[in-house]
């Protein structure tokens, strides 16, 4: 592997959703290694400050919006010619519960931003990547809710399935135009998005962050003591979008310590 702090010198990157949490460390360790990034997220204030810290520059992008995502791949082509990497990171979670009580608005504006933010980024990237001819990357964040039920709510579940089936579906189309389209899958990141939902699923609105990762620590992931953290993620997303992960298109990396993989039960098995 090349040294770890040069793999994407040169290159020109977008990060939905990049102003915090998972985007937010997919954006530094992407900049640490060379790339010149562009956060398009709803957070201006935060986002602003973030994409100046890291060298990058932010635009106010709301993925649910084409035009909005049209304009992140506009600013990349104006500023720095082309478009490398995009990373359809972007994403809200609610609380819905029995889908005999499924609120059709609520549905909607899941798939508003997590599935139609993801078509735009991937619609408007492949574009400029294709009349370019300069290859590219392109990640999506899903989640380990789109490999197994019970997870998160129907209207999120739904959306990240479908993340998943279209990423395999453009990868097929895209792969003639050296576009590799892959997905991570992340489970139990102890982010505010994943705080607020523990806090409204318990009704334990004063939950810490400590809480939560302790909780996942013990039963979110087979690793004894451990629960995944942004670092975990933006690490899968560097290979995915570097030359190493070259033939790579397609494919879903599941980031989860495991958890997607065992039955509770099973586990139970092996400590008798
Ligand atoms: N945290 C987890 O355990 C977990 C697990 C599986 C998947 N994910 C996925 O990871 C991604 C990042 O989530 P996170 O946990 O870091 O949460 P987060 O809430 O910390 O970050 C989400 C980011 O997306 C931005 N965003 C929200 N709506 C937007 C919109 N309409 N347009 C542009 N930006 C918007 C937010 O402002 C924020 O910066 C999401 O797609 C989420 O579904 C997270």
């Amino acid at each position: 592997m090349n040294n770890l702090h040069c793999m994407l010198i040169g290159k020109v990157a977008i990060v939905t959703g990049g102003a915090r949490g998972i985007g937010g460390d997919i954006s530094k360790l992407m900049a640490e290694n060379g790339a010149h990034i562009i956060i398009a997220d709803v957070l201006d204030e935060v986002g602003a400050e973030f994409a100046k810290s890291i060298g990058g520059v932010f635009i106010h992008c709301d993925v649910s919006k084409e035009s909005d995502v049209e304009s992140a791949v506009q600013l990349a082509l104006l500023s720095k010619g082309k478009l490398d990497i995009i990373i359809c990171n972007a994403g809200i979670i609610d609380n819905g519960r029995s889908i005999t009580n499924l609120e059709m608005k609520n549905v909607a504006s899941l798939i508003n931003v997590n599935l139609n933010g993801v078509i735009h980024g991937i619609k408007h990237a492949a574009r400029a990547m294709i009349s370019l001819n300069n290859k590219g990357s392109i990640v999506c964040c899903t989640s380990s809710a789109a490999i197994m039920g019970g997870l998160a709510s129907h209207a999120y579940t739904l959306t990240k399935g479908a993340i998943l089936g279209l990423s395999r579906s453009t990868a097929c189309e895209l792969g003639v135009h050296g576009i590799r389209v892959n997905c991570v899958s992340p489970h139990g990141i102890p982010s505010e998005m994943l705080v607020t939902a523990y806090r409204d699923h318990l009704g334990k609105p004063n939950m810490t962050i400590e809480q939560v990762s302790d909780m996942i620590s013990k039963e979110g992931s087979l690793l004894q003591g451990r629960c995944g953290t942004f670092e975990d993620i933006a690490h899968a997303v560097l290979f995915l979008v570097s030359e190493e992960a070259g033939f790579i298109t397609g494919h879903n990396l599941v980031i989860d310590g495991g958890y997607t993989c065992a039955s509770g039960q099973l586990r139970f098995v092996y400590e008798k």
